[in-house]
């Protein structure tokens, strides 16, 4: 079989990215790191610690003993912090508002990224976040900055939402275009589709068309290079 490769995948909240990501890493029996998670981890830990995002000293001197592990779980990935299991608080409205001002800090995103880095030295990782094709794996072999419109992405958040923490359709498409430009805007290794980055809009697109590309993508740069 073909050797392995690197995947990396970025886009804004609710593209599809995840879900995506799960599924090509299925297909070709890769691993898939979700780099969303470690800041939302991250972000669970500060707010139950009491420390707000301004508190930028505070949050640095916590930064080396955190300690994040992604375990791959039977309903999916898990998501470890300090030891706690915090899989299901780590999707929260009170995570989802504060995530994004923790992550443009400088030190922390450091850290991540050095961890994230880790997990894709043995190749065969399928990694989505929104710095992986520019910062964190500037070498993965497949790239793929996938966006769909804002009002499909909050569509998609709206009908996952369960009944008892739903907000209003309209709240959730405020809440996913503040942390877009949040994530854009920022200094450090913002969201951007990095250069060599085969773009994919999927607001009209099905899981499975989408899934079916980057496979494809995948397939063809290993025959590529075999014939080189
Ligand atoms: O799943 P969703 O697209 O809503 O977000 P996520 O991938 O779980 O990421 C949550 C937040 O973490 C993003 O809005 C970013 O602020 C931050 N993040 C980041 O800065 N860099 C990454 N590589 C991944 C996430
Ligand atoms: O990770 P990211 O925030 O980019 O998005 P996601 O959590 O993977 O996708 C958000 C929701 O949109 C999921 O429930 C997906 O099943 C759905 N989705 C879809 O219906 N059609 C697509 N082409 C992509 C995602």
């Amino acid at each position: 079989s073909q050797a392995k490769i690197n995947i990396a995948i970025d886009g804004p909240a609710g593209a599809g990215k995840s879900t995506i990501a799960r599924m090509v890493a299925g297909r070709l029996s890769y691993v898939y790191v979700d780099t969303g998670a470690m800041y939302r981890a991250a972000t669970w830990y500060f707010l139950q610690q009491g420390i707000g995002p301004d508190e930028v000293d505070k949050v640095l001197q916590i930064v080396p003993d955190l300690v994040i592990e992604l375990l791959p779980g039977e309903h999916g990935q898990q998501v470890i912090v300090g030891g706690q299991d915090v899989t299901e608080e780590i999707r929260s409205m009170a995570v989802n508002a504060k995530v994004s001002r923790y992550a443009q800090i400088e030190g922390l995103r450091t850290r991540l990224v050095s961890l994230q880095r880790q997990m894709a030295l043995r190749k065969g990782v399928v990694m989505d976040g929104r710095d992986i094709g520019t910062t964190v794996l500037p070498d993965a072999e497949v790239k793929i900055y996938m966006t769909a419109s804002v009002e499909e992405r909050a569509r998609r958040r709206y009908r996952e939402m369960k009944e008892q923490d739903r907000v209003s359709f309209e709240e959730l498409v405020s809440s996913i275009a503040e942390r877009d430009r949040l994530d854009q805007e920022r200094e450090v290794s913002p969201l951007r589709q990095a250069p060599d980055a085969t773009y994919l809009d999927t607001t009209e697109m099905s899981l499975e068309e989408v899934a079916d590309r980057i496979v494809s993508l995948c397939r063809n740069y290993g025959s590529e290079r075999g014939t080189r």
